[in-house]
């Protein structure tokens, strides 16, 4: 992890404990390969009384975890920091783009613990056929904003 953003931190991150118990809840419910759709994260969620949010911190903590590729062709692949990000608003980032998707599965969701660029935190990057596309710092808005210029 590099430096951290000079302004104060907004945001409390998950207890790495709680993240762990819901990653081997997040286990039980994934296949063979480790790969659990969104909606069946989202749906246990909503069961828990949590944010979809905190379970896709515990997928990016997870190794053999992975967020399922939705049924549709997805060529576009946002990856979100879930990492110490989540205290300058990673996770209010993810359950913006968990709605997106409910409302246009049209990509690939992956949490990842650092995309080494913590000083500009939250981070985003848009992968596909236009290459790397970073946005950073990430908030709804600009990754709204990025998703539009590349469609
Ligand atoms: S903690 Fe390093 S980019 Fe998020």
């Amino acid at each position: 992890m590099a430096k951290l953003p000079t302004r104060s931190p907004t945001h409390e991150d998950v207890p790495l404990a709680r993240l762990s118990s819901m990653g081997l809840e997040l286990e039980e419910l994934a296949g063979d390969d480790g790969a659990i759709t969104l909606p069946a994260l989202v749906e246990l969620a909503e069961d828990r009384g949590r944010p979809a949010s905190h379970y896709l911190a515990a997928v990016a903590l997870a190794t053999e975890l992975a967020i399922a590729p939705p049924d549709r062709d997805a060529p576009l692949e946002i990856v979100v920091c879930a990492g110490t990000c989540q205290r300058y608003g990673a996770l209010d980032l993810l359950d913006h783009l968990v709605t997106k998707w409910q409302n246009a599965p049209a990509f690939r969701l992956r949490t990842v613990t650092c995309l080494d660029r913590c000083d500009s935190a939250p981070t985003c990057e848009l992968r596909g056929a236009h290459g790397q596309l970073v946005v950073a710092p990430a908030t709804a808005a600009t990754v709204d904003e990025a998703i539009n210029s590349l469609s």
